[in-house]
Order: C-alpha cells, then sequence, then structure tokens
C-alpha cells in the first residue's frame, strides 16, 4: 500500500509518500518545508503568517515529494492528513489539499491525529513493537505519559497541568534571548555550560501520579536572570545547562517510574523535544539500568520535530481499524485530545 501523508499542524509544511510491504514501512519520499526562517523575528510562530505560507508551499511541496518518490497519482492508495491538534488555519491547508486530492483521484482518505502521529514515529524503523507500550510525547503543545496496549488503545497516565516542555524550552530561550526555536537554541548554548551551576528546581518530580508542571520552573529562570544586572555568554550558558538539566531530571525520573510500574515491554520517546540530545542519552541510560530487557527506542532526529512520514504511519494503522474517513465532511480539529 502506497501512501501520501500530509502535515500542515504548525509550521512545517510536511508531504511523505510511503510504503506499508508486509508489516515494514519505507519511506519514499520525506519532504519538509521549513517555515522556521519567517517566524524567528517573531520569536514565535505567527498563525497567519504560517497559513499564507502553507498555502504558497503546499503544491510545490507535493509535487517535489512524488517527484522525489517516482509517484504518479494511480500508484497511490490512500491519502492521510492531520486533522489536528494544531493551528485551525494552518490544518485547513493541508486538509483541503487532502480532500481535493482525494476527490480528484477518487483515493481513500484518512484524517490522523497529531500525536498518534508522533507515538507512530516509532514504528517507522521498529513496525513489529511489543506492547504495553510506554510513550513520552514532549512537544511545542504536549508533555504527556501515554500507555499503549494494542493499535489504537491509549490510556493517558498523565500530561503537565501548564507548560509543555517544548514551550518551557521556547520561553527559557526567548528570557535568556536566545533565537527560536528555543529548544535547539538552549541545547547549543548549555553545551558550554556546567548543569549543576544553578540549582533550579525539578517540579512534582517526586509526586505521586504522573503529571508534570514546567511553569514554575522557567518563572524561576525568570527570577533568577532578573536578579542579576547582566549575564555574561558564559553565565547564559551555565543557566541554559542548569534549566534543561532540570527538565531533563523530571521527565527521565518519572517515565522510568511508569515504565517499572506498568511493567511496559516497549518504552518510546517521541516529539519535538525527544531531539533534545541529553534526554535521548540519558533516559536511554535510565532505561537500560531499570528495564533492561524493555525495548527503548527514539525516532531518529528527522522524525522527532514535525513531519508527514509519522502521520502516513499512523495513517496507515488507523486507516486499517476504522477504514477511510468521509471526504465531504472531514475538517479541522484543532483541540482533538487523542486520550
Ligand atoms: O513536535 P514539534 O516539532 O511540534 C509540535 O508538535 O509542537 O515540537 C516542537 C518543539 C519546540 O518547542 C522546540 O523548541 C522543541 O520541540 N525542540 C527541542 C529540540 N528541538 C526541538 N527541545 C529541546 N531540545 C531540542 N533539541
Ligand atoms: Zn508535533
Amino acid at each position: 500500500m502506497r501512501i501520501l501523508s500530509i502535515e500542515t499542524s504548525c509550521d512545517e509544511t510536511a508531504i511523505s509518500v510511503v510504503d506499508a510491504l508486509r508489516g515494514k514501512f519505507v519511506v519514499r519520499s520525506h519532504i519538509i518545508s521549513s517555515q522556521i526562517p519567517k517566524h524567528v523575528k517573531y520569536g514565535g510562530v505567527v498563525p497567519e503568517v504560517a497559513a499564507r505560507e502553507h498555502v504558497k508551499n503546499i503544491i510545490p511541496t507535493l509535487y517535489y515529494a512524488l517527484k522525489k518518490s517516482k509517484t504518479k497519482p494511480k500508484q497511490i492508495d490512500l491519502i492521510a492528513v492531520t486533522r489536528g491538534p494544531g493551528l485551525m488555519t494552518s490544518l485547513a491547508v493541508g486538509i483541503q489539499t487532502a480532500v481535493g486530492l482525494a476527490f480528484g483521484w477518487k483515493k481513500p482518505l484518512v484524517g490522523v491525529n497529531h500525536m498518534e502521529g508522533h507515538i507512530y514515529s516509532n514504528w517507522v524503523e521498529h513496525p513489529t513493537t511489543k506492547f504495553p507500550a510506554l510513550h513520552l510525547v514532549v512537544s511545542g503543545g504536549h508533555t504527556e505519559l501515554v500507555l499503549m496496549t494494542g493499535h489504537g488503545k491509549y490510556r493517558l497516565l498523565g500530561k503537565t497541568r501548564d507548560d509543555a516542555a517544548g514551550e518551557a524550552f521556547d520561553k527559557v530561550a526567548k528570557i535568556l534571548n536566545l533565537p527560536y526555536p528555543g529548544g535547539p537554541s538552549i541545547q547549543r548554548a548549555a553545551e558550554k555550560g556546567n548543569p549543576q551551576a544553578v540549582d533550579f528546581p525539578r517540579p512534582m518530580m517526586n509526586a505521586q501520579g504522573f503529571e508534570f508542571s514546567f511553569a514554575g520552573l522557567k518563572t524561576s529562570v525568570l527570577y533568577h536572570v532578573q536578579k542579576m544586572k547582566r549575564v555574561t555568554p558564559r553565565q547564559r550558558a551555565d543557566i541554559a545547562a542548569s534549566f534543561q538539566q532540570a527538565v531533563v531530571d523530571v521527565l527521565v525520573a518519572k517515565t522510568v517510574r511508569a515504565a517499572t510500574q506498568y511493567r511496559v515491554k516497549s518504552v518510546f520517546l517521541a516529539g519535538g523535544v525527544a531531539a533534545n540530545k541529553p534526554l535521548r542519552e540519558q533516559l536511554a541510560k535510565a532505561i537500560k539500568k531499570e528495564l533492561p530487557r524493555a525495548l527503548f527506542t527514539i525516532p531518529p532526529f528527522k522524525l522527532c520535530t514535525d513531519n508527514a512520514t509519522m502521520i502516513a504511519v499512523a495513517g496507515y494503522f488507523r486507516y486499517r481499524r476504522n477504514g477511510a474517513d468521509n471526504w465531504q465532511t472531514l475538517d479541522a480539529d484543532p483541540n482533538w485530545e487523542l486520550v
């Protein structure tokens, strides 16, 4: 089965062509037209600019994805598109394009949850995953521990009460005058810093349950910086490294505890913050120590941040479970909660 997938939930116009072949996935093309340079000067994503950029980029991205995968419309078996969560006007561009193609080419169409896409980014390289699986999904809008007992069967163990981990990275980057997107900027600045330099709080790390909270940590960074007359590059690096370590400590501790408590067979990290090197390394080490028999995987960098390959894989499993959606009624669902 050949799947054409479209992802436009935020600021990346992404289109992939993916084959599902005897339980394996072969990525034929994986195209991302990034808008980051357009949003840098505003310090964050401006929804109106994002929607306009999607409109400009989506047809060239589609042509390129088809050309690179040497795919003719008649070879496509399924179209998958992100329905939400995300920015309404950005989602609408991808959905209208997908609906137009499904109608014009007479193809089945399936609407995909963006968070389910992040979860399934792990299936590209591990298509025969064992359940129960635990997912730590950490992105700009979400921080969730999700227990998955089968395809499409999710239980939310805990999520953030306030800021998502990626959001905290983005906001702390602003406080430190580091460019958008904050995650990669903080990671880069932190490379030269000492993660023990400032003792920032580890919110809810030892609290019962699996909820998170990052707003207080962000405020601690703000107060710390406000108390300083000026921030030298050395101090900025130390603050970035100490903040990053606080986030990593909380995420690692809660994930290991959930994985142990629910005796999972697989542990997966997904979402944009999964691109964070210290998080990848420290979580891998902790899982190996505490749950040596569990499968632990992280998607390659290019599948951590928003992309359409993950939407193709999630779309494939959703289509197998529920069949196609009706293209005449498929619309954006900006607040679609997976669980
Ligand atoms: O999944 P994603 O691309 O978009 C959403 O669905 O939100 O995640 C974007 C988030 C941003 O907050 C960005 O700062 C963060 O992921 N991010 C990182 C890194 N790369 C991206 N956070 C920490 N370290 C990184 N290397
Ligand atoms: Zn995302």
